[in-house]
């Protein structure tokens, strides 16, 4: 579990070149998924390049108190003997998800239409988290709900024992709340429909078809429209998770604003509704290439090479793009910084729900260590003030927010004084050897405040 008692603070100064290759760990949201969905088949699905964050970890535990049979076979590589769509026993004791929005929503989807009860619980920061999203289109199969006032965790959920089939048009962009649909959708019989009018990320709509399951994807004047036949026979499989985007993100920032740098970052996947961040460092400037561009598992994949930008411009990104790059606002914040003028940032009210309120957590941080900043309820606006004239030099509350923590370091590897975050320990969540591979690159990242 993710939850800890004792924060760890961590600081990072300025560096010399960032140079070398950056291996980064495996993709977060296919991880989970794989987990998940191997839980769900008959039979042995094996995993490589599993991500052993923590928020993965108390996913792989939960899948065991649901009666799968799931073990660590060292260096990434997992085996998941699953108990079949509808085949989830009743846990024993109470589900702690830790630090994992999509392991517990997408758990509570997974359960949901099985005649068990489950109780879920996380920490502070996942107990802080709307549920409601989920277990608004979950009641619609028959399932209930009992949580804490505003719908937040612990929560119990009801199984539904003769679940229907659902239409759901989904009313925030959230590839969490749509998977939890979809999997619920599992064992129901007939077909469920999901609609969402903004593509979010499509790995799990991906992922049940190479699982076996019959889903279609229709694009209408209402959006995408995903079908899904219930009740199918999953069939049990190898999984190679790609290396996670998000994650690379770090190494790639932190090579654009660092003097001198050149960094190559292989095998990223950039499935189009994931590489928003990378479309738009290379329009504010960003000498960032796509090199040996090939497909993997029916994932476009590339090595990312990101070398130092001096002359990077901030720009508006089109909220249209927001999706693909929800969790990278963090770290595209930071870029801005050093970029000439302001980056404008709109149509992103989901980063105040998630592991923290995203654009409250930056902008206190950004503002602390010199940087202008203005905010509304789903806009924020950074100043650029050009690269060498950050100044840096405070201490930053990361909110038990992984993304927060790192971006934070970023920033200190570029800043004039070093910069500090109160507790560095939630980066372990997703991506654990954040401090040893940055510091492999030349990065300068201590425990420690300043
Ligand atoms: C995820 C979906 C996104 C993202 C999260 C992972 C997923 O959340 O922020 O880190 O794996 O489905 P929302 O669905 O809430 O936007």
């Amino acid at each position: 579990m993710s939850s800890h008692a004792t924060p760890i603070p961590m600081t990072s100064s300025a560096c010399g070149p960032l140079t070398g290759v950056a291996q980064v760990p495996g993709d977060k949201s296919i991880s989970h998924r794989s987990l998940i969905l191997g839980a769900m088949c008959v039979g042995e699905t094996t995993i490589s390049g599993l991500l052993e964050g923590d928020d993965v970890l108390d996913t792989a535990r939960a899948m065991r108190a649901f009666g799968a049979e799931v073990t660590d076979l060292g260096g990434g590589n997992w085996s998941v003997y699953g108990v079949g769509v509808g085949g989830f026993a009743e846990p024993e004791g109470v589900i702690d998800c830790g630090n994992s929005g999509t392991g517990v929503r997408l758990i509570m989807g997974a359960m949901a239409t099985s005649p068990i009860t489950a109780t879920f619980t996380g920490d502070a920061s996942l107990n802080g988290r709307p549920m409601a999203r989920v277990t608004d289109p979950l009641a619609l199969f028959g399932t209930q709900s009992v949580g804490r006032k505003g719908g937040r965790l612990p929560m119990t959920i009801v199984g539904a024992a003769d679940p229907v089939p659902v239409r759901y048009v989904v009313p925030v962009p959230s590839a969490q709340v749509k998977s939890a649909v979809l999997l619920a959708g599992l064992n129901a019989p007939g077909q469920t429909v999901v609609i969402e009018a903004e593509a979010t990320r499509d790995h799990t709509e991906r992922m049940l078809a190479g699982f076996g399951a019959e889903i279609t994807v229709e694009h209408t004047d209402e959006g995408r429209v995903i079908t899904l036949t219930g009740q199918p026979e999953l069939r049990a499989q190898h999984v190679d998770v790609p290396r996670d985007p998000s994650s690379a993100a770090f190494p790639v920032c932190a090579a654009l604003i660092v003097p001198g740098s050149d960094v190559l970052v292989p095998g990223i996947g950039l499935n189009p509704t994931r590489a928003g961040l990378f479309t738009t460092l290379r329009e504010m400037g960003a000498d960032l290439t796509y090199e040996n561009e090939r497909t993997e598992g029916g994932e476009p994949v590339a090595d990312l090479r990101a070398r130092f930008s001096p002359d990077m411009k901030g720009i508006e990104v089109p909220p249209a793009r927001a999706a693909s790059m929800i969790d990278e606002y963090p770290v595209l914040s930071v870029v801005a910084c050093f970029a000439q003028g302001q980056t404008m940032m709109r149509g992103v009210k989901e980063l105040r729900v998630k592991e923290s309120d995203r654009i409250d957590a930056m902008a206190k941080g950004l503002r602390a260590n010199g940087v202008e900043v203005d905010e509304g309820p789903d806009w924020w606006a950074v100043t650029g003030l050009g690269h060498g004239k950050v100044p840096g030099g405070a201490t930053c509350a990361s909110q038990l927010d992984h993304r927060i923590a790192m971006s934070f370091m970023i920033l200190g590897m570029a800043a004039k004084a070093p910069v500090s975050v109160d507790d560095g320990a939630p980066v372990t969540t997703s991506f654990p050897i954040f401090e040893p591979l940055m510091a492999q690159l030349g990065a300068n990242v201590t425990k420690g405040a300043v």
